[in-house]
């Protein structure tokens, strides 16, 4: 299959972009009978999805060593060449060593440059690259190892972020079914629809994935509004509710050794996980359907 790319963004933090990146890319990558090939990026300063995903020792080793998305940012700023994305990649990714989870990961020092960001390629008159470019310069050279490649960003609309965007071929929003986590959502439609047209390409709009929900009256009440608005992505039938469980999922524990520890057995978040990711495959499966089409 052609490789697909996938960002999990939005404006709002905590509403499980990374706790959702990390699931589904673990079940597409171990669970689901294909056994995909999967590529999880961390755009965010914060750093969690790549501490989740290899470990505190493992991640300061890639720090130190410059084999993170910072590097490949300074270097970009600097003009200089440390970065190489194919030793950045860490591979057997989880406190499960799973063989085909890879993480390409962050650096909280990407915060001190985050203002410097737009200046990328303003010194270099020959430069051809863009501060929006700079992920898409070295992600081709690894690409087509990958069945999907699943971008977890920060809660905004950076620099990060719209390298995120510029290289991936639609995007997934997660949201707490709650009215302040989904105010934003149209702004954050109407940004990513406006940046793709400057790129010249169309982003889709994959899916909106409900997760934390509580049994309470506002989260059903807010599903159901959101469920007939206008404007919003597909609304992914999979509902993750609010489970311990989940929140534990971060931490990189070695005594957990089997999925079912992690997410919990049958009929908990294993089940849910596992239809997600189900559902992850059909809703993002559109290109081949459209090529399919035109044949
Ligand atoms: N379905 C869930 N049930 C319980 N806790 C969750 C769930 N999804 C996420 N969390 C927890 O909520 C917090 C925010 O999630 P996170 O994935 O970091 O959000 P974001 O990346 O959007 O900021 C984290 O502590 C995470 O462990
Ligand atoms: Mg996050």
């Amino acid at each position: 299959m052609t490789t697909k790319t996938i960002v999990f963004t939005t404006r709002k933090g905590g509403v499980g972009k990374t706790t959702l990146t990390y699931a589904v890319g673990e079940f597409l990558a171990r669970e689901l009978p294909e056994k995909y090939k999967v590529l999880c990026i961390d755009m965010d300063a914060q750093c969690s999805l790549s501490t989740s995903m290899i470990g505190d020792t493992n991640w300061l080793e890639a720090d130190n060593k410059g084999q993170t998305i910072y590097q490949m940012f300074f270097d970009a700023l600097k003009n200089t060449k440390v970065f190489d994305i194919k030793k950045a990649i860490i591979t057997n990714a989880s406190n499960l060593k799973t063989p085909n989870l890879h993480l390409l990961p962050s650096s909280i020092k990407l915060e001190d440059i985050k203002a410097q960001l737009t200046n990328i390629g303003k010194d270099d008159k020959f430069s051809a690259i863009s501060p929006v470019g700079v992920l898409a310069k070295h992600l081709h050279k690894v690409k087509d190892d990958y069945d999907y490649i699943l971008i977890d960003c920060p809660p905004d609309m950076g620099i990060p972020t719209l390298n995120a965007l510029a290289v991936s071929d639609g995007f997934i929003i997660p949201t707490i079914p709650d009215h302040i986590s989904t105010y934003g959502i149209p702004m954050v439609m109407t940004y990513i629809k406006e940046f793709s047209e400057s790129l010249g390409k169309e982003l889709k709009p994959y899916g909106l994935i409900f997760n934390k929900r509580r049994p309470c009256g506002l989260h059903s009440t807010v599903i159901e509004i959101q469920t007939k608005k206008s404007g919003n992505p597909p609304i992914f039938r999979t509902i993750v509710d609010e489970r311990a469980r989940l929140a534990e999922s971060a931490a990189y524990d070695n005594a957990v050794t089997t999925i079912k520890n992690k997410y919990g057995g049958a009929n908990e978040t294993y089940d849910t996980l596992h239809k997600l990711a189900e559902e992850f495959v059909d809703k993002t499966k559109d290109e081949e359907v459209n090529n399919a089409d035109k044949k």
